[in-house]
């Protein structure tokens, strides 16, 4: 039977994976060296003194349980940009295989690859229909006639950073299927909470070359715990896996997330995704009417992308203001842009009165 580890890098299929400390939390520590005593101020339930969990079993059940898949389907790490790294040194040989990036789009899929030392290769989005795939370029480019630049990884981002659109369900179908046993197509969802959209995950059976990327740093409000994870087949979780540095996640960490992932927890972003979505819209009303704006892209996400008139003079007034946009105008094709992420009322209101003195 084909699998996905058939395009992996060869010379990492049989790595054996670091041989961590046996851990067994119903038995008393003295094979570790750590520390017997607890360091001051520690509150957590594990002790700061301990080392975590390797792969620690509770956060990924937690994950699993939010995103309906089997334990063995999830890989969490530090962030979604963990995963990407991941996938990028189990898949991208350096020098020799490359990665496809649909731009404007997210930054760490061209690092990651640059780090690895793997070619990027970049299909412009089409502005012109809505910031839509170029699915015929994407398949000409991924077709690996160039020996020095195979494809391995499609990253593609829905909704997409920086530009807020949903990509088309079908064209990602149509690539995941011509892509079969050629190049992994990787699935970004990091702001999908926000959206009318439904998630690929639902559908990672239908497509052996697909993984999802998903992340508790937008709607779970969880930027500053570091945790993301990779959904996927078992097999690839149990390769990339492997890859993983030992001990990957704090123990802080996997404490704030299983609390977070509570029902009460998810309960609570349902509501403040809902006030979001809601504050983007009016916040996307009231730039639509400013002198100042010349557009704004419709959102899927917790920002907007505005394009200005005089985008230099904006994101100054906002910083004099006490306000930080992102520019995002050495981006492909986004010339006068700035990306503007929704805050609180009060905040957004604050940025509108700014940006209309300017
Ligand atoms: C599209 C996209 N993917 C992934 C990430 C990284 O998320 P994490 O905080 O989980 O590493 C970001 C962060 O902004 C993002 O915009």
């Amino acid at each position: 039977m084909s699998s996905i580890l058939d395009i992996a890098r060869p010379d990492l299929l049989e790595l054996q994976a670091y041989s961590h400390a046996t851990w067994d939390s119903a038995l008393e520590r003295l094979h570790a060296n750590e520390s017997p005593w607890r360091p001051a101020g520690d509150a957590s339930v594990a002790g700061l003194n301990r080392y975590p969990e390797p792969h620690p079993r509770e956060l990924t059940a937690a994950l699993a349980a939010l995103y309906g898949v089997q334990p063995g389907c999830v890989l969490a790490g530090r962030g979604s940009d963990e995963a990407i790294d991941l996938l990028v040194r189990g898949f991208c040989r350096a020098g020799r295989d490359a990665v496809m990036v649909c731009t404007p789009t997210f930054g760490m899929y061209a690092v990651a690859a640059q780090i690895q030392g793997a070619r990027v290769i970049e299909v412009p989005l089409l502005q012109e229909q809505d910031f839509a795939l170029d699915e015929n370029a994407i398949l000409g480019l991924a077709d690996g006639e160039d020996p020095t630049a195979r494809v391995k990884l499609v990253f593609l981002c829905s909704p997409n950073n920086p530009t807020g659109n949903v990509l088309q369900s079908v064209v990602i179908e149509r690539l995941c299927t011509a892509l079969r046993g050629h190049a992994l197509v990787v699935l970004d969802e990091a702001y999908i909470e926000f959206s009318a959209t439904d998630s690929f995950i639902s559908r990672l059976a239908e497509f052996d070359n697909l993984v999802v990327l998903r992340t508790l740093s937008k709607a779970f409000a969880l930027a500053g715990v570091r945790c993301g994870c990779l959904v996927g087949a078992p097999d690839l979780v149990e390769f990339l896996g492997r890859l993983l540095p030992p001990y990957a996640l704090p123990s802080p960490t996997v404490e704030a997330v299983v609390r977070a992932l509570k029902p009460a927890g998810c309960a609570e972003v349902q509501l403040r995704v809902r006030l979001v979505v809601a504050e983007r819209e009016r916040l996307r009303a009231a730039l639509t009417r400013l002198p100042a704006v010349r557009k704004v892209w419709p959102s899927a996400t917790n920002f907007l992308l505005v394009q200005f008139k005089d985008a230099e003079r904006c994101m100054q007034a906002s910083i004099a203001a006490g306000l930080l946009v992102r520019d995002v105008r050495r981006q492909r094709g986004l010339g006068d842009a700035l990306r503007i992420t929704v805050g609180t009322e009060d905040q957004n209101n604050r940025l509108l009165q700014t940006l209309e003195r300017a």
